[in-house]
């Protein structure tokens, strides 16, 4: 459960900050990727040196860095994490998390974040027994925040008793368990839904081809953030560098007319979003041997034959049509006229029309979602907010009509 996942590890001031180092090196080994914030106090125990050794990340230490907030600013740094981890969460933290105090960059994450947080209290036994802390204890629980451990035995301080921070192991358990949990329980959990993403390529003889810089980056992350819901997702996608989401089902195509095929063999499914940049044209007789080039010949004349259409074959499905099919426009001019007479072009329900005048292939978007009701301008977010933002009115969607 845990490849590919994004945690932020937000190590605090305690001696349990020695163990950050094992608990980044394990994170790694199951897959997941890890960025460090360490506080001040935390300096005092472990150095970012090591942490951004093993994380091989930068290690975020200071709110008013303009270095740091340039390279990902502080609210970015929560939104980008599938989850925060604090390990150890001193009780100074625990305090400062419970009265929204934001006084560093660790805090001011938390306050900032969307996302769901863990903690691993680490601390003196009386300062666990203490009644400020349980009270603060009960408020994070009842907001949400997933607490694991502590375990007893004997403290760095010398004494015995409560407080010492779940072992690396347990803590790993704990992140599995939460995040089988949540995609058991997911909002989507009980459909089925197909993703296509990345370019195609459209061969012009066995070494070369036609292709488009996509790189898969949006429409993977919709895979991802569909399986987060509980979505049984299949993700039909052409040639990308990106990895394969967590949980999803991937069949690789590298054709449009394969592309087709292969989400035809999905059907049926509930959902399906189009996020492939399919090439429209293939070259209508592509060579078996390599194109040669002779000196002084005129240069092969290429003749192009119209690809399938694999949004308007969806969307367009006299039998087991997804009950909401959502297509892709990228656009560099008037994106959302555009994207709205796109979507009614090929009679899906919903269009993402996005500006792609600066290119595929980079971190952000800038998208209109356009549905029967009119266009929602959204501001540029990161393709995964982009993708969490659309798998959650997907949700709202099956819920009211499902
Ligand atoms: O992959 P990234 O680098 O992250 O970039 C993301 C993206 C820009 C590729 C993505 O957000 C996007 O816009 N995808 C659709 C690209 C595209 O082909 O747009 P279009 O306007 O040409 O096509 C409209 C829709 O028809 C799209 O849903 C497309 O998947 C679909 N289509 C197009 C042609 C075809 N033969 N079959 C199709 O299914």
């Amino acid at each position: 459960m845990l490849e590919n996942r994004r945690i932020l590890l937000i190590v605090s001031g305690g001696i349990a900050a020695v163990k950050a180092p094992d608990l980044i090196r394990r994170l790694r080994e199951h897959g997941a990727k890890v960025r460090c914030i360490l506080t001040k106090a935390g300096e005092q125990f472990v150095t970012p040196m090591s942490l951004a050794a093993l994380s091989g990340e930068k290690v975020f230490q200071d709110l008013f860095s303009l270095t740091d907030e340039s390279d990902m600013g502080h609210i970015n740094l929560s939104r980008e994490a599938d989850i925060i981890l604090v390990a150890p969460a001193t009780a100074n933290m625990m305090a400062k998390m419970t009265h929204g105090i934001a006084d560093d960059l660790a805090t001011t994450a938390l306050l900032a974040t969307d996302k769901p947080v863990m903690i691993a209290p680490s601390m003196n036994v009386m300062m666990w027994n203490h009644a400020a802390t349980q009270e603060n204890l009960k408020t994070l629980q009842k907001r949400g925040i997933e607490i694991v451990g502590p375990g007893a035995g004997d403290l760095a301080c010398g004494e015995v008793g409560d407080g010492r921070m779940a072992e690396v192991a347990d803590l790993i358990t704990a992140l599995n368990t939460f995040f089988q949990t949540r995609k058991q329980s997911g909002p989507l959990s009980g459909y089925a839904a197909l993703v296509t993403s990345g370019p195609t390529h459209e061969p012009i003889d066995p070494v070369r081809y036609i292709a488009n810089r996509s790189s898969g980056k949006q429409g993977h992350a919709i895979a991802a953030a569909l399986a987060d819901f509980g979505a049984k997702v299949t993700l039909v996608t052409g040639p990308t560098q990106e990895p394969n989401p967590n949980g999803v089902a991937v069949v690789a195509v590298e054709t449009a007319q394969q592309m087709l095929e292969a989400c035809l063999a999905v059907k049926p499914v509930d959902i399906a979003i189009c996020a492939a940049a399919v090439a429209d044209w293939r070259v209508a007789q592509a060579s078996d041997g390599k194109l040669k080039k002779t000196n002084g010949s005129t240069p092969p004349a290429l003749s192009l034959a119209e690809n399938p259409d694999i949004l308007a074959t969806l969307s367009q499905a006299k039998t087991d049509r997804p009950k909401l099919v959502i297509g892709f426009a990228a656009e560099t001019e008037n994106t959302l006229e555009n994207g709205t007479a796109k979507r009614t072009k090929k009679g899906c329900d919903w269009i993402v029309a996005n500006d792609v005048s600066a290119g595929f292939g980079g971190d952000t978007n800038t998208v209109h979602l356009i549905t029967d009701q009119g266009g929602d301008s959204w501001p540029t977010l990161s393709k995964k907010a982009v993708a969490e933002r659309l798998a959650s009115q997907i949700a709202t969607h099956v819920k009211q009509n499902f």
